[in-house]
């Protein structure tokens, strides 16, 4: 059956290949976002009933991240919105290992909807398409928890769980863990990335202060320095935050893509090689 799908956040890493692959099986999808018709914003409530209006389902991708002070009362509000819409479903991109992420996973299972929660791991495309992709333009890529093992996962792996979850409904009511099929420190992924795109990139251990002063000093937001000093210290700094889940492979019947194969495969496309100034 074709459903009519609502896609918050189908610009971004996850939701555009969500789009993609839902747009390919024949669904209609409704992208939403700050800059589309009708419009969606996170902070402006008044925008949620107009994106909600006709749909069945949704992919719900909050922004920048469920920890940020918030993020409880837009979800709340939203799936309250959508129940009233008629919506059956909604599928909710969650961070693993982030407690105040678990907050907004609960609000989503006692919604009163059908749901399902998509609990992601680092993505792979931080590197390619997100924050870190500068540090490798650079050649330097500085950063904190040296120590931490990390199982990355790659994006067109969670959209193609995503995008079977949110149509088969015999993932209702079920956390399904995305994770990629190894961990791996940030030294042993910028070796990867450097041999794989045969350019000279360092790995600098820093302080989560280092980092954070780092990030003042280039004018972000106290917000964001905030939110990734948090996302360090909390999802990096818990080694059972990290466990590798093979629920990708359960899901997809086929295994998980591995840091190797995302590096080959995103140093083909030249993105690596490009200066700073291409890529902006
Ligand atoms: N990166 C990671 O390693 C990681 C790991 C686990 C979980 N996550 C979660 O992944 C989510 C981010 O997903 P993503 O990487 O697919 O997205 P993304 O690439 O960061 O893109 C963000 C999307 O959200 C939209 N957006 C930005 N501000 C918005 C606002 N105020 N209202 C409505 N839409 C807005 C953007 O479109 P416009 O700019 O056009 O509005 C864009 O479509 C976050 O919730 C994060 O917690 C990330």
């Amino acid at each position: 059956m074709k459903n009519n799908i609502l896609v918050i956040g189908g610009t971004g890493k996850t939701g555009r290949r969500v789009t993609e692959n839902l747009t390919q099986s024949g669904h209609n999808v409704r992208v939403v976002g700050r800059k589309t018709n009708p419009v969606f914003d996170w902070k402006n409530p008044d925008t949620y009933d107009n994106a909600l209006k006709n749909m069945d389902r949704a992919y719900i991708v909050y922004y920048p991240d469920l920890a940020v002070p918030g993020s409880r009362d837009a979800i709340k509000l939203l799936t309250e919105k959508a129940l009233k819409a008629g919506l059956e479903k909604v599928v909710l991109l969650s961070g693993k290992g982030e407690t105040e992420a678990e907050a907004c996973e609960e609000i989503v299972a006692n919604s009163g909807l059908n749901y399902t929660l998509v609990r992601a791991s680092w993505f792979n495309q931080n590197f390619s398409e997100g924050a870190f992709l500068e540090f490798i333009l650079n050649g330097t890529v500085a950063l904190p928890m040296p120590e931490a093992e990390i199982p990355f996962v790659d994006v067109n792996d969670i959209a193609d769980v995503v995008s079977k979850v949110i149509i088969d409904d015999m993932y209702n009511g079920q956390t399904i863990t995305v994770t990629g099929p190894q961990k791996r420190t940030f030294k042993e992924v910028v070796e990867i990335m450097a041999e794989a795109s045969n350019k000279q990139i360092q790995f600098v251990p820093i302080s989560i202060d280092e980092f954070k002063d780092g990030m003042r000093k280039a004018g972000l937001p106290d917000s964001y320095v905030w939110l990734f000093g948090y996302l360090f210290k909390e999802v990096l700094g818990n080694p059972d935050n990290q466990e590798v889940s093979d629920d990708v492979a359960k899901v997809l019947g086929r295994p998980a893509k591995d840091f190797e194969t995302f590096a080959k495969q995103t140093a083909a496309t030249g993105i690596w090689n490009q200066s700073i100034a291409q890529s902006l």
